[in-house]
């Protein structure tokens, strides 16, 4: 089996530049590699992408929100991420389960037994190895994350989670914290309020650390 790491963090945090930069990292080191995120990663996952993140006049409420997340990641989980752990390659993930808890569990106030029944469900127990929690405070990832839906020209923007309140933004941020504890294994926090590069090197240190190059 290869190595399932996972990207998590709130908006803004970086999650999408720094698994970027840990592809180009793995690639020098002639490791494969996936690069793939959630919700998304097939045909149907990038269908419900649409549906989730783009903020449009259709209701989704919390409940809905949760089987539309789940039903992503289980056709994620079959279609694309099994089968490449399998083939013995590193799977890194923008996102995962740990995102659903922190935003339909401490976000949106969904019971937190019922969505970890869900995501288990949904991933058949496929637990990450590595879990890179970039974590930043609300309102410095907000305008990180604002600024960069402003410089999109073309329509949709994947805005739907960036326009909820602040209090909800917050709550995620203390939903992943209570994730850290539950798991610290798991984990590792970086603090994503610093420079691209330094976190980066926090990145391939905890790569390294799991790879064991
Ligand atoms: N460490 C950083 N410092 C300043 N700006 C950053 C940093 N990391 C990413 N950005 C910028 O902030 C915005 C959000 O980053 P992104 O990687 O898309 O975050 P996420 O995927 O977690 O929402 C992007 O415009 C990106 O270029
Ligand atoms: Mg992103």
């Amino acid at each position: 089996m290869g190595l399932f790491i996972t990207f998590e963090g709130s908006e803004g945090s970086g999650k999408t530049t720094q698994i970027k930069k840990a592809g180009e990292y793995l690639k020098r080191k002639n490791i494969s590699f996936l690069i793939t995120e959630e919700p998304g990663g097939t045909r149907l996952g990038n269908e419900l992408r649409k549906i989730l993140l783009n903020k449009s006049s259709l209701h989704i409420n919390g409940k809905s929100e949760l089987l539309l997340f789940a039903a992503a990641r289980a056709q994620h989980v079959e279609e694309i991420i099994r089968p490449t752990l399998e083939d013995g390659k590193v799977v890194l993930c923008d996102r995962y389960s740990d995102a659903t808890i922190a935003y339909q569990s401490f976000g949106r106030g969904l019971d937190i037994d019922d969505v970890r029944w869900i995501n288990n469900f949904a991933t058949r127990f496929l637990t990450p190895d590595l879990t890179l929690l970039f974590d930043i405070p609300v309102d410095i990832g907000l305008k990180r994350a604002m600024k960069r839906i402003s410089r999109i020209v073309d329509l949709p923007v994947e805005d739907r989670f960036e326009s909820e309140e602040i209090e909800f933004h917050k709550r995620v941020r203390e939903g992943y914290h209570a994730l850290i504890k539950s798991d610290p294994e798991r984990f590792r926090t970086i603090d994503a309020s610093r420079g691209i590069d330094d976190i980066h090197r926090d990145v391939c240190r905890y790569l390294d650390s799991i790879i064991g190059t």
